[in-house]
């Protein structure tokens, strides 16, 4: 009896963490894909929703479909269900300049007078996909592509993925309460740096890079694999409520905006309410002058008509409600003449193909190349050397080419023939199975050395600061540098050989480079650039494996058990280990003290046992003391000064000599950041 009461009890309480879970989740991924303001780091959600995914494997019948899990991305469909929207689905009329503004805004007013008096909201009009949101009772319920504007179809599966959807309204446990039935209206869609950020992704991976963000998001929110989108960076932004049952909604656009962001929808902190049409133009008119440094593809502003009713009023021409306008920016499409082809070759040896153009201005910018693709698509358009192109510059995107305009052809132009050596190192070039790429596949070929070491110390790598692609060309030309390990070996007389080089710049970059030897073990897998490892895979690697050696040993079945690995991921890992060139840098890194460590467990207490720490100058964030806490309660032990038993050196700002004597002792050097890596915080 008494058991039996202890187990009910138990799965009380385990609800109740259930629920907590489900809250304390739905509410960083608020804060991290609506409000862009993550509380916690991605550790530390993903420790979250594994102790979510642990209690529902217990406890399969408590997955709701609003649980966070579900967003995992269901099984393939055969094909789209067609859906019958609650109201028509709208589009909008477009005015072409602020004098085409003004006179929308004449022609309703001298429809109604009321006009006269209404406020504006303008919007960005963000070139993606719209999509038709439905809440239950608070529950995601359904979700539509616009169609035809009366009948859609349901792509649920896919929207469920996109983590700026709420499953859920109102996030938290507000007094808000929504209509019971409540139809939101939005528009899908990638920011510029996921977009390139995907596309570099796909290179590496051999694989085909897609066009530009609108089809992306298009193309994988219409396709029947929700796994498939849910790999797909897409975000969103909501702008109208389309139809609601059973209770009030706002009655201006600009409350609308501030009623679905308080229900937890994103939306534009771009949008702004003026008491005048002229102010309202004006606006678009800025908002054009900056739409360059947009994150997102804006074609245009969306000029709205603030009172709903009077817009409702107002009517509709065919599909475009007269209530609002779209202010349309110029397209940045023009044509030019292709010159002729450029390859490169990347870190991973794909060699791309760019196009050298004869310059041309495009939105106030001179444009002089732009990207081809890949050597299929210029086939497959039939673009020629010599041919016009038509090439499009949107927001920081790289201007690419659309197709070539075949009227203006003369017969003076060439079909293209892709190189059959590498451009590089003249050596013959491979095509893999199954990819669009061609690869070179030297391992010693220049170009590829170059631009593995310019990954290997960015940012996102080794974080070698002061180190880029000039001083990494510099040092290979000099013979200083045959591959990244060489990099720990360099030497203060190596450096001031080189131009530009004077004592300050050499110490410096000396000591960004010992400083990196500290890197967490994520971040040296990122920077080996294993073809199809990007960040997040390599944290995950890190975590499961816990060091270079064991993921060294793992085998392609292994890996492929971690989520988001698949055959040719894994494939690649094995291959890269399996090298012998590969092996020789890993031996090298190591013997340059290289070799980091992570827990691969969760967190637990001596993470840092059997290290010894020294700690000087200030640290961005822990006091001396509070560093040193910090150290042994995570097992490790500080002692005052550098030997060469010391395992780290934590450095701060305007460090002691302790410093100068750990470069002596090759002591690895780290900041706070690495330090809580280290200890798995
Ligand atoms: S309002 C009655 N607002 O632009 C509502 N549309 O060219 C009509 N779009 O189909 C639409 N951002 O996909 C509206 N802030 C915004 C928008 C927006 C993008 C898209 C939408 C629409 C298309 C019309």
């Amino acid at each position: 009896m008494a058991g039996f009461l202890f187990a009910i009890i138990q799965s009380m309480s385990e609800h109740s963490r259930y629920e907590e879970l489900k809250t304390q989740i739905h509410l960083h991924n608020y804060r991290y894909h609506v409000l862009d303001a993550p509380l916690i780091s991605d550790l530390e959600y993903d420790r979250l929703l594994n102790e979510l995914k642990a209690l529902e494997a217990q406890h399969p019948d408590w997955v709701a479909p609003d649980s966070p899990t579900q967003r995992a991305g269901a099984k393939p469909s055969e094909k789209f269900e067609k859906t019958r929207h609650p109201a028509p689905i709208l589009s909008l009329a477009n005015a072409f300049g602020a004098d085409d503004a003004r006179a929308w805004y004449e022609r309703v007013k001298k429809l109604d007078e009321r006009v006269e008096r209404t406020k504006f909201v303008v919007e960005p009009k963000i070139d993606g996909l719209s999509v038709i949101l439905h809440y239950r009772n608070g529950m995601f319920a359904q979700g539509a592509t616009r169609g035809d504007g009366e009948v859609g179809e349901d792509i649920s599966a896919n929207l469920r993925t996109v983590r700026a959807i709420p499953l859920k309204i109102p996030l938290d446990d507000s007094a808000l309460r929504p209509p019971p039935y409540i139809v939101v209206r939005g528009e899908a869609f990638i920011r510029i740096k996921d977009f390139e950020a995907l596309n570099k992704k796909l290179e590496e991976a051999g694989e085909k890079t897609y066009l530009n963000p609108r089809n992306t998001a298009a193309g994988s929110l219409r396709q029947l694999d929700p796994q498939l989108t849910a790999s797909r960076p897409i975000t969103l932004l909501t702008y109208q409520i389309v139809h609601a049952e059973g209770g009030d909604i706002p009655t201006s656009q600009w409350e609308t905006l501030q009623y679905l962001k308080a229900l937890g929808f994103p939306v534009s902190d771009a949008a702004r309410r003026f008491d005048d049409i002229e102010s309202a133009i004006a606006y678009a008119q800025t908002f054009e002058m900056g739409r360059d440094a947009l994150p997102y593809e804006a074609d245009g502003a969306v000029i709205k008509i603030d009172d709903l009713t009077l817009a409702a009023d107002l009517g509709v021409v065919g599909k475009d409600p007269r209530g609002a306008t779209a202010f349309k920016f110029p397209a940045r499409e023009v044509t030019t003449k292709l010159l002729g082809v450029e390859v490169e070759v990347g870190r991973t040896g794909v060699l791309t193909p760019k196009a050298l153009l004869e310059p041309v201005e495009i939105g106030g910018v001179i444009v002089r190349n732009a990207t081809l693709h890949n050597f299929d698509f210029i086939a497959e358009k039939d673009i020629r050397i010599g041919d016009r192109v038509l090439v499009k510059r949107a927001g920081e995107v790289i201007p690419y080419i659309i197709a070539p305009v075949v009227d203006a052809r003369t017969g003076a132009e060439k079909i293209y023939q892709p190189p059959t050596v590498c451009p590089a190192c003249g050596q013959d070039v491979e095509h893999i199975e199954g990819e669009v790429a061609w690869y070179c596949v030297n391992a010693a070929c220049p170009a590829q050395l170059v631009r593995n070491l310019e990954h290997f110390v960015s940012r996102g790598a080794m974080d070698i600061v002061g180190m880029g692609i000039k001083i990494v060309e510099q040092l290979i030309q000099a013979g200083l540098v045959k591959d990244a390990a060489d990099l720990f070996a360099l030497k203060k007389e190596d450096l001031l050989t080189l131009e530009g080089f004077a004592e300050k710049k050499a110490e410096n970059l000396l000591l960004a480079t010992q400083q990196a030897k500290g890197q967490s073990l994520r971040r040296v897998i990122i920077a080996l650039g294993i073809r199809g490892v990007g960040e997040v895979m390599a944290g995950d690697l890190a975590r499961r494996y816990g060091s270079l050696s064991a993921l060294e040993k793992s085998t392609a079945d292994e890996l492929q058990q971690i989520e988001g690995v698949g055959p040719n991921i894994a494939a690649s890992i094995v291959d890269w280990f399996a090298r012998s060139a590969n092996q020789a840098l890993l031996k090298k890194l190591q013997a340059a003290g290289i070799d980091p460590r992570e827990q691969t467990a969760e967190k637990s207490v001596g993470a840092l046992s059997g290290l010894t720490f020294v700690v000087t100058g200030a640290l961005p964030t822990l006091s001396r003391e509070a560093a040193k806490k910090f150290i042994e309660e995570n097992g490790g032990k500080v002692v005052d000064s550098v030997s060469k038993k010391t395992s780290y050196l934590v450095l701060g700002e305007n460090p002691g000599s302790k410093l100068t004597k750990a470069q002596t002792l090759g002591v690895k050097i780290i900041g706070e950041d690495q330090l809580r890596n280290l200890a798995g915080a």
